[in-house]
């Protein structure tokens, strides 16, 4: 049974899409290959190549403007045509993860996938829509942070004393990861599942979760983040305080 992930997520680096895809893996059986669907058409061909025998197919991506991202749609398209070429009908999972609180938000794109196996005459088996996937990301630096402070005080108290302390530290960080994982722990398991029902070939139908339940833990630990990030990407409430470079109106009212 070979099943091909395909990430379509744009990011380099720090990608929800990405993390939920290398997770979910670790629960399918059989042979598995990793692809990032490529911004360019110029690279579909070895990817395309890849889903020749492929049985399952699972796409994990993020929900933008309420929808596939653009990059992929146009490499649906290019999937459509190669299916119907080349006789291709794998099973489709999907995950899609969000900015916002609420999963249920993913519906629509879970839809537009539905529709998109059905043109192909592909089996929708079903998906996870996850909200709060950025949250994902700050529990995932918030936890490596802790593990080097772990490590670094570690390395302090035996500077210190001569020996090795490690109890302490480590007990704070596995409480640290049951905290976390606590709270991450619905849409993790959900994905377990899902991962699960691929290896058994079997429908999971769509659900739909978030990062951080319940609401109000979310609620605040976003509003610390989002008050942080906007402090770094230069002033409160997203840069509306900082000074603002000339917009291109202003220049043109300059130039006229
Ligand atoms: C262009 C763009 C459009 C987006 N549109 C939505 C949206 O409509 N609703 C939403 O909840 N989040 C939206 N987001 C947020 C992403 O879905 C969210 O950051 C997601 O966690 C990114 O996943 P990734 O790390 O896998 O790329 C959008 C982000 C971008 C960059």
């Amino acid at each position: 049974m070979k099943t091909v992930l395909l990430c379509g997520s744009p990011k380099k680096r720090l990608s929800a899409s990405a993390f939920l895809l290398k997770l979910a893996a670790l629960f399918i059986g059989g042979e598995k290959t990793f692809v990032a669907i490529p911004a360019v058409p110029s690279r579909y061909d070895p990817i395309l190549d890849e889903l020749k025998g492929a049985d399952n197919l699972l796409f994990a991506m993020p929900l933008y403007v309420d929808g596939v991202p653009g990059h992929v749609l146009a490499f649906l398209e290019a999937l459509e045509a190669f299916a119907k070429e080349e006789d291709l009908h794998p099973r489709v999972w999907v995950v899609v993860n969000n900015g916002f609180i609420e999963g249920r938000q993913n519906a629509p794109f879970m839809a537009i996938m539905e529709n998109f196996s059905a043109a192909c005459s592909f089996s929708f088996m079903g998906g996870l829509g996850i909200g709060g996937g950025v949250m994902l990301n700050v529990i995932r630096i918030l936890l490596a942070a802790q593990f080097f402070l772990m490590l670094i005080l570690i390395f302090a108290g035996y500077l210190a004393e001569g020996r090795w302390i490690v109890k302490e530290p480590a007990e704070n960080f596995l409480l640290n990861l049951l905290i976390n994982g606590a709270l991450a722990s619905a849409a993790l398991l959900e994905l377990i599942s899902l991962a699960r029902h691929i290896r058994r070939q079997k429908d999971f139908g769509t659900k739909y979760t978030r990062i951080l339940l319940p609401a109000f833990v979310f609620i605040v630990v976003a509003d610390v983040f989002f008050f942080i990030a906007s402090l770094l990407q230069g002033g409160l409430f997203r840069g509306w305080l900082a000074k603002k470079k000339p917009t291109d109106a202003y220049l043109k009212r300059r130039m006229d």
